[in-house]
């Protein structure tokens, strides 16, 4: 059976790159999005030993279609749970309009939280019963730390990042933690990267306002998420788990 590297949300702008990256590292690439369009683009480059596959990772059903389509010819001895919905900051103008609405929490959650716990689920105890395996949770600074609400205020106006980004970051951790000591004695690592903002068409003015909250003074590159995410799939990482390791150029930091 071949071993292959899963990525969720990896038709997504950090996603695509992460599969670029392992493709490149002569890995067989399985990447799971929900995105007909993102998907059908990935295709088009005609990357070798990259295999796709749509699937919504909110419905168990779907999972376990798509575990049992891929347990037919690989082994999936990492997985990187990297898709979720990032909240966009929205406007405050009426009373409560800080807060998200139930349809947006129960979407962020189950895209984050239930879609990687499924994830797990199906294709974390295969590794745990092979006794072999690297899960990678993605999470961000705000895994860490609240978001400073002003640079939102000052970047976009009168603007709030709803609180529901925090939760899923933060959840992610607990579930790193947990599933990091429920399968230490199975040799499957359990751990997180969390990458602080990555360049990408951000106005000047959020740049401006991020790079003022970041000793190193920019914004980070997502190859700069390559060193660890190789580290972390690699055994050169083999007595590290339950770690949540931040790639921020500093910014939680102070
Ligand atoms: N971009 C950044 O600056 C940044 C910073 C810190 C952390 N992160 C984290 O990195 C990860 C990737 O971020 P990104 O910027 O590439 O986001 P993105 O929105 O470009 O990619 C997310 C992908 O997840 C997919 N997805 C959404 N719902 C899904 C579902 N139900 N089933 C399957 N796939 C689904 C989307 O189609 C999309 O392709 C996220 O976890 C994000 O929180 C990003």
């Amino acid at each position: 059976m071949k071993k292959a590297i899963l990525i969720t949300g990896g038709a997504g702008f950090l996603g695509k790159k992460y599969c670029q990256f392992f493709l490149k590292k002569k890995f067989v690439v399985l990447c799971v999005d929900n995105d007909k369009k993102k998907i059908k683009n990935l295709n088009n480059l005609n990357l070798k030993n990259l295999h796709t596959y749509e699937c919504d990772i909110t419905f168990e059903s779907e999972i376990k279609r798509l575990s049992k389509e891929i347990n037919k010819s690989f082994f999936v001895n990492i997985l990187i749970n990297n898709a979720a919905i990032d909240a966009v900051p929205f406007k405050k103008e009426k009373k409560n309009q800080k807060f998200p609405t139930s349809e947006m929490w129960d979407k962020e959650m189950n895209v984050s939280l239930k879609g990687s716990f499924l994830m797990i689920k199906y294709f974390g105890e295969k590794m745990a019963k092979k006794k072999q395996g690297s899960i990678i949770n993605i999470g961000s600074d705000l895994s860490l730390i609240a978001p400073n609400q002003n640079i939102y205020k000052s970047s976009y106006g009168n603007y709030v990042k709803p609180v529901t980004y925090s939760v899923i970051k933060h959840g992610m951790l607990g579930m790193t933690k947990y599933f990091a000591s429920l399968y230490g004695s199975k040799n499957v690592r359990v751990n997180m990267l969390s990458p602080g903002p990555i360049k990408n068409n951000q106005s000047p003015k959020l740049i401006k306002e991020l790079k003022n909250l970041i000793p190193m003074n920019r914004l980070g590159k997502y190859e700069e998420m390559f060193g660890l995410l190789n580290f972390l799939s690699s055994d050169e990482s083999s007595y590290l788990t339950g770690q949540n390791i931040l790639v921020d150029g500093g910014r939680t930091i102070i």
